[in-house]
């Protein structure tokens, strides 16, 4: 009886230190992106880590996986449903394979002048309503994080649209971006970021198209000779969350993130465009790529080889959402 007794002391004893540890464990988000830190994302998921891991002290441990180092295009979706990362930032251009085919309206070529036409969009009920889409995909939209306009890149002159033809370009998995490179007569390859540089390197694809961040940052300059300032269209992000994962965390653990991820928003899209101002001119620095600025002449080619992708595109996208960004932005395709 005694020897049962002391059994049962140890035993609730064991439970309670157990309990006590666990609740002592901090909740642990894995947050993996396919960029360098060194970009307008990796720093602002740095940022997003600081300010989490201050506010909730002991609650949360924010783990960067940055550089596709985790993940890489193509296995992070499939990674987060399962719960084996916690938070992404995929680029919008990446979520019509999810079946969320409305966010390749950001892929349209010139439908944001610049980013304050973007943030009317992002920052208004066409970019809230986006996001509510993805909840029948188990998915949370936190925050739109800037990134900045793309520049072509290829081995050869790009001056006209006329240029690019019969070039294999490199584009992420949209149909838009892939109709974009039809419009100029271009074989649009998809690939997952981590791959470009190599493809490129190899000759597998001839050019591309990206911010400036992104391109210096993955050394793609080395291997590109020409780039032309087209700012044809625009490359930015979504920070997601698998709902359930997020939903089911302690209501003050959420709350501190959702005001770290604010936080982390402002800074994120402050400091975008000054980041791809940095890296343009180092790729101009390093004399690898020559950097072409379109004419204005040039620059309306452009626009009108590129402006049809939107009638093209409407079926795919959606008339609605289309007309619902036209609206916040005042594009007029004619
Ligand atoms: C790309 O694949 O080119 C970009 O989406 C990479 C990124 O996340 O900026």
């Amino acid at each position: 009886m005694k020897f049962r007794f002391a059994l049962a002391i140890v035993a609730s004893a064991l439970v309670a230190f157990t309990g006590t540890a666990v609740a002592q464990q901090p909740i642990i988000i894995k947050f993996s992106h396919v960029v360098a830190i060194d970009t307008p994302k990796g720093k602002a998921a740095e940022k997003f880590k600081e300010l989490a891991e201050k506010r909730l002290p002991g609650k949360v441990k924010i783990e960067l996986y940055p550089n596709s180092t985790l993940y890489k295009d193509g296995e992070e979706m499939e990674a987060l449903a399962l719960g084996s990362v916690q938070m992404l930032a995929p680029s919008l251009a990446k979520f019509g394979p999810l079946g969320v085919r409305e966010f390749e309206v950001f892929d349209l070529p010139y439908i944001f002048d610049d980013y304050d036409e973007l943030h009317k969009v992002t920052g208004g009920p066409a970019g809230k309503a986006l996001f509510k889409k993805l909840e029948s995909k188990g998915l949370i939209g936190l925050a739109y994080w800037d990134n900045g306009f793309k520049i072509l890149s290829s081995n050869k002159p790009l001056k006209l649209p006329a240029d690019v033809r019969g070039q294999k370009m490199r584009i992420q998995s949209s149909q838009v971006l892939a109709a974009q490179m039809r419009a100029l007569g271009a074989l649009p390859q998809t690939m997952a970021f981590s791959e470009v540089y190599q493809a490129l390197q190899t000759g597998v694809v001839d050019g591309t198209e990206n911010p400036p961040s992104n391109l210096y940052t993955q050394k793609m300059h080395e291997v590109q000779k020409h780039a032309i300032l087209s700012d044809h269209g625009y490359l930015g992000y979504a920070v997601i969350v698998n709902k359930k994962f997020w939903e089911g965390l302690p209501a003050d653990v959420r709350a501190g993130l959702e005001a770290a991820m604010a936080e982390a928003t402002v800074y994120a899209n402050t400091i975008a465009k000054q980041e791809n101002e940095q890296a343009l001119e180092k790729v101009r620095a390093s004399g690898k790529t020559q950097v072409y600025v379109p004419t204005k002449d040039e620059r309306a080619a452009w626009k009108k080889a590129l402006v049809p992708v939107h009638k093209e595109m409407e079926a795919r996208i959606g008339k609605d959402t289309i007309q619902a960004v036209y609206a916040e932005t005042g594009f007029k395709p004619d």
